[in-house]
């Protein structure tokens, strides 16, 4: 059976380029480390895992190590994965591990549910051998200090005194198979409320794939959510390459007032990364060749 050439895209958020030199290390070496495994013969499921546990231990993102706090000082996060065969896991608002992505997988993998949340995917995880693990950072916790001094509310905080800062990791990888899989994972917008959910663990919302593609969205959850983002681009790639497909997304996007970017790959490796906010930090590496954020 003839191979298909493979890629990935990954991306580190769609809020502003705070630490780009930091955010580019990060991405182009899990990108690689995917890429590696994909030219290896591996499977792009085994890529976006691997790709997503090495962005959430590099701290400048906002995943696993280095999550944002909420508004009451804890780190909850949240992750999916998708295989464009419709299998999916999640977990949402949990806390203490090291690999959300790896949980989620988990779920996908040895549940027959989709989704698990607090301290059921933190039990989940106990049971599954995964040891406890504080993703708390010092330069986190400092950000949430000041930040923290300046909003106004007690305990509703209006998103926009607190959504200014979005670095969701997401990764899309294709196989020699011709598998698309997609992963994605965040800790939430700094200072949000404990328990809120957004996107990034909803089908759909933050990830999608199907025979057409596969897209993961980084930026403002709750819009994200309320607009399907990634599977509507997923299904604009039904009719139209990759490209065309992000640009449709994220005007679509744009109209409804949704801050955010989105980085996929349709059936034939074409590349989707498009962003409507002041900046996208992503790197793909497709046919050998690597691009990566200016
Ligand atoms: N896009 C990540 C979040 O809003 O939680």
């Amino acid at each position: 059976m003839k191979k298909t050439a493979c890629a990935i895209i990954v991306n580190g958020g769609a809020g502003g380029l705070n630490f780009p030199e930091r955010r580019r290390n990060g991405l182009v070496k899990a990108a690689s480390i995917g890429y590696s495994i994909l030219k290896q013969g591996g499977s792009s499921l085994d890529a976006v895992e691997r790709t997503s546990m090495l962005l959430e231990d590099t701290t400048v993102f906002n995943a696993g190590t280095g999550s944002y706090l909420n508004l009451v000082g804890e780190v909850e996060m949240d992750a999916s994965i998708m295989t464009d065969k419709m299998e999916f896991g999640a977990v949402a608002a949990m806390k203490n591990v090291r690999y959300p992505i790896s949980v989620a997988r988990l779920v996908m993998e040895k549940t027959d549910h989709l989704l698990l949340c607090g301290q059921g995917a933190t039990k989940f995880a106990r049971i599954m051998g995964i040891k406890p693990y504080n993703p708390e950072t010092k330069e986190k916790r400092r950000l949430w200090q000041r930040k923290k001094s300046n909003i106004k509310h007690s305990y509703f905080p209006k998103l926009k005194e607190i959504a200014d800062s979005y670095g969701t990791i997401g990764v899309v990888a294709i196989d020699q198979n011709g598998l698309i899989s997609v992963a994605n994972s965040t800790g939430g917008i700094s200072l949000n409320m404990p328990g809120r959910v957004g996107d990034t663990p909803v089908i759909g919302g933050g990830v999608y794939a199907d025979k057409h593609g596969g897209v993961t969205a980084t930026g403002h959850g709750e819009e994200i959510m309320r607009h399907l983002l990634s599977f509507r681009a997923v299904c604009f790639m039904s009719s139209y390459r990759a490209r065309i497909a992000g640009k449709m997304a994220i005007d679509y996007a744009t109209k409804y007032g949704c801050r955010c970017g989105l980085v996929g790959l349709d059936k034939k490796g074409g590349i989707l990364c498009a962003n409507n906010t002041r900046a996208m930090s992503w790197c793909y590496i497709k046919n050998g060749r690597m691009r990566v954020f200016k």
